[in-house]
């Protein structure tokens, strides 16, 4: 018996979806301010090495298991190798846990749409934005509730567990198709906009000064693996589960390379725009770009609002802007939702409609009532560092270990690749796999767990520490074992749809 599976109608509708889900707020609100904290423009060097040794290779990885086994991250590690099923699942669970502050984020972004059109962050867009709309008070463990960040962020969700439920193609796919050409359109719009400001080079120069000391701090090569982790979807089951729902016979390996260097592109691409626009933020006021930029993950908040105000029909800039990083969310929120939602249809023999409804109410309640909170700045900071910088790479280190040393399926894993591929994988693919990216994980892992429980995190309270980064993490991990021993409730998911000899 076959269980029916749905498929993209095509292999272009596949790539816009990646190319959706990679595209998100990872390129435009996080790369430029991670980029210029850790080295400007030397940081491209560590982040090119990362797309080249891990991205590009667990790119592939991830779309041979998911194309090859058919399944959601679970299914497909079982299939592989019927005791890797727990990295499948501290996949989904990882996704399900990026997705309750994600989803925050374009909440503020969409907030952030609407406040442009009156320029509504007055003189001061800093005290606005931490004060005045997200109400951030001390750094404690829960915090009060705040109905205006709270109520666009059920919206979010909503539209996210619609599209979801709605299924692939016509959901999923059809949102792409839609959004994407749109989304590329408005952004490259505004990146020559913002080339055009006064100021723009100066901005440039910033970003594009290399600081070589920079290549020498592990934390950038921390932050430069992260980062592209993030900034692809790798090894998040994000890009396995869009691969299960191809086409046999598809060429996968062009299609990756077509979505990891578009990915690359928009990320700098944005960093330009960005700093351009700093650039002139800079001369208008006298600040220089340094400390223009300095705002972390504020900076888009902070910053923008503040330029928007400088700039002639800045309402219009302002909106367009804060738009495009709504629909470059939203493209990826779904692909976040899709593996955990797939994973439990198929564990628990339910519609892959049921499953989305119950997954992402649970996961929707959890992050209304965390993050749009008078404290849910400081544990969004903290949930995105431990997901990213501890959990991902410990994760995926002993995935790929495990993969290549102890289950030995690359060579089956390149066949398939290779198959239908026109970009062929040879031995530098195991060689990136096996070798490299784990001796690297293991440091950047080793690195950021040492330095984390050494100095703590900006310094925020252990306890918020405790809970939201080490607690979550440690959750997950047994979640995800537990979740191994819950037998599959229907046995067809298992058998179904696997040729291992194709
Ligand atoms: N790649 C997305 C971005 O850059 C985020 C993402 C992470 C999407 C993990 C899916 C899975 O914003
Ligand atoms: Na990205």
């Amino acid at each position: 018996r076959t269980v029916h599976r749905e498929a993209f109608s095509s292999r272009t509708v596949f790539i816009l979806a990646a190319i959706g889900s990679a595209v998100g707020l990872g390129n435009i609100w996080r790369y430029p301010y991670v980029a210029y904290s850790s080295g400007g423009g030397a940081f491209l060097i560590p982040y090119l090495v990362a797309l080249l040794t891990a991205g590009i290779p667990l790119l592939f990885l991830d779309y041979a298991l998911g194309h090859k086994f058919r399944g959601s991250p679970p299914l497909a590690f079982r299939r592989l190798s019927r005791w890797t099923e727990p990295f499948g699942w501290v996949q989904v669970l990882m996704c399900l846990a990026i997705a309750t502050f994600y989803a925050c984020v374009i909440a503020w972004a969409a907030s952030y749409a609407w406040f442009s059109l009156t320029l509504a962050w007055g003189d001061d867009a800093e005290a606005f934005f931490a004060g005045t709309f997200l109400q951030q008070g001390e750094a404690t463990m829960f915090g009060g509730l705040v109905p205006t960040v709270a109520i666009p962020l059920v919206l979010v969700w909503v539209v996210n567990i619609a599209i979801v439920a709605i299924g692939v193609e016509r959901g999923i796919g059809r949102l792409n198709r839609f959004l994407l050409p749109l989304l590329i359109a408005l952004f490259i719009g505004l990146v020559i906009r913002s080339l055009f400001l006064p100021g723009a080079m100066a901005g440039l120069d910033a970003f594009f000064t290399p600081n070589w000391a920079a290549l020498g701090d592990p934390q950038v090569w921390i932050a430069a693996y992260g980062q592209i982790f993030f900034s692809l979807s790798v090894a998040f089951g994000a890009m396995l589960t869009y691969a299960s729902h191809l086409k046999r016979r598809t060429n996968l390996t062009a299609s990756g390379l077509v979505v990891g260097f578009s990915n690359s592109a928009f990320e700098v691409l944005a960093g330009i725009g960005v700093f351009a626009a700093l650039g002139f933020l800079a001369a208008q006021s006298g600040v220089p770009v340094s400390e223009a930029a300095a705002g972390g993950p504020g900076l888009a908040f902070v910053a923008f609002p503040t330029l928007i105000s400088q700039m002639p029909f800045g309402q219009i800039f302002g909106s367009l802007f804060f738009l495009t990083l709504v629909f470059a969310g939203i493209t990826s929120l779904v692909s976040i939702l899709q593996p955990p939602a797939m994973a439990i249809s198929e564990k628990f023999g339910i519609s892959h409609r049921a499953a989305t409804l119950s997954v992402g109410t649970v996961a929707a309640i959890v992050s209304i009532s965390i993050f749009p909170t008078t404290t849910g700045l400081n544990t969004l900071d903290v949930v995105d560092n431990w997901i990213n910088n501890v959990l991902l790479v410990s994760n995926t280190l002993v995935m790929v270990v495990v993969v290549v040393w102890v289950v030995r399926k690359t060579p089956m894993l390149a066949r398939h690749l290779n198959g239908v591929g026109s970009f062929k994988i040879g031995g530098w693919w195991t060689v990136c796999l096996g070798i490299v990216t784990p001796l690297i994980l293991g440091w950047t892992a080793t690195q950021s767990v040492i330095t984390l429980l050494r100095d703590g995190y900006e310094d925020l309270p252990g306890a918020l520490l405790a809970t939201f980064g080490w607690g979550v993490v440690g959750g997950i991990v047994v979640l995800a074992v537990l979740m191994t021993f819950v037998p599959w409730r229907n046995e067809d998911h298992l058998a179904a749809g696997v040729d291992l000899d194709d």
